[in-house]
């Protein structure tokens, strides 16, 4: 086991033994291989330069009570990273390829997959990038997926906590026809202009409306927004939002649990009438939201005074219990190693 302060991770790089890559070369994808170096070097004209070939993914292995490795529901990534890498008009990975990358590379780094009970897991990162090179706007005939792992802790400082949120009307991440549905590397950059605000103003991050009318909620810049009003499980569609793994799973928890989860657009002005909201995803968990800024309004919205609420701490445990291997996986969603 490596020599961490476990407890104390915060959501960064960490360096770790290996990463593994694949490079698509000659219309072929490379038998995947595991390297120590941490960098790579590409043509100064490649395409993930100029014009943002590039996707990601993100996804967590946990050690369990049992001493063993699940890594939760990799198959979805790789399944989401094949439609960003469709959208982006780059090599699309095979499924089984980037599954057993994903295997290699977590067993590859085992001895950084945190101990059971430190609340830290194994945060897993694939990015597939366009390296061949391209003056005229065009795509490019070669790319590499890279896979690296590194162990993380809580992505909102407060932990369980209640975060903060603010809405931005200044600034879109994602066009309505855009790339908000698939998980371009280029929504990210377009987005650090509002978290960056967000964050100088002291909030986690914002929470993004639709970009054609400012009338409905979409998403948080790295996590879906959900929320709960009597007994439902209310969270937004939209083409501009990415389909969260973690939402897909919290959804079949909520109505395990006896919730109504309504999927449909959902408007800012329904905001009010929650009695619970929170924000999901692989590197969010599930964070309850206490409160949501309007500055166009002056106006805080409150939820739960401010404090986790009761339906997203039974979702959090739930959800967690799972892929610690407390509880009984039963829609097999653990991959254990
Ligand atoms: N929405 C955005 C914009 C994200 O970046 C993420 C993170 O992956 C999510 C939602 C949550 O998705 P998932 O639960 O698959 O991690
Ligand atoms: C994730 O939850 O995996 C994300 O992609 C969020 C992020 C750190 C960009």
């Amino acid at each position: 086991m490596a020599e961490l302060d476990w407890k104390n991770l915060s959501f960064g790089y960490l360096k770790t033994d290996y990463n593994i890559r694949s490079y698509f070369r000659n219309g072929a994808w490379t038998k995947p291989e595991l390297t120590s170096d941490e960098t790579i070097n590409i043509h100064m004209a490649a395409t993930v330069l100029h014009y943002g070939q590039a996707a990601f993914e993100g996804m967590k292995a946990f050690r369990g009570e049992d001493g063993k490795i699940r890594i939760f529901r990799p198959e979805e990534n790789a399944k989401r990273m094949r439609q960003s890498a469709e959208y982006l008009i780059m090599a699309v990975p095979p499924i089984d390829m980037f599954v057993d990358m994903v295997k290699e590379v977590v067993r590859a780094n085992e001895r950084f997959v945190p101990p059971y009970g430190t609340g830290a897991s194994l945060y897993i990162r694939p990015v597939l990038f366009g390296t061949g090179p391209r003056v005229g706007v065009k795509p490019a005939d070669e790319y590499v997926l890279i896979i690296f792992v590194t162990p993380v802790g809580p992505y909102y400082k407060s932990g369980f906590n209640t975060v903060k949120f603010m809405i931005d009307r200044d600034h879109d991440r994602a066009a309505p026809l855009g790339t908000g549905h698939i998980k371009a590397g280029g929504n990210y950059g377009a987005s650090l202009i509002s978290s960056e605000m967000a964050h100088k103003l002291g909030y986690a991050g914002v929470l993004y409306l639709d970009a054609k009318e400012k009338k409905f909620i979409d998403e948080c810049g790295t996590a879906n927004f959900f929320g709960i009003r009597g007994k439902s499980y209310i969270t937004p569609k939209s083409h501009s939002i990415l389909t969260s793994i973690t939402n897909m799973s919290v959804m079949t928890l909520a109505e395990e649990m006896g919730l109504t989860v309504e999927k449909r657009p959902v408007e800012f002005a329904e905001l009010p009438t929650f009695e619970e909201v929170g924000a999901c995803g692989t590197a969010a968990v599930i964070s309850p939201v206490g409160e949501i800024y309007d500055p166009e309004h002056k106006y805080t919205y409150v939820f739960n005074e401010g404090k986790p609420g009761k339906w997203g701490k039974k979702l959090y445990h739930k959800l967690r219990a799972i892929q610690y291997g407390e509880e009984p996986d039963t829609h097999g969603w653990n991959l254990i190693l």
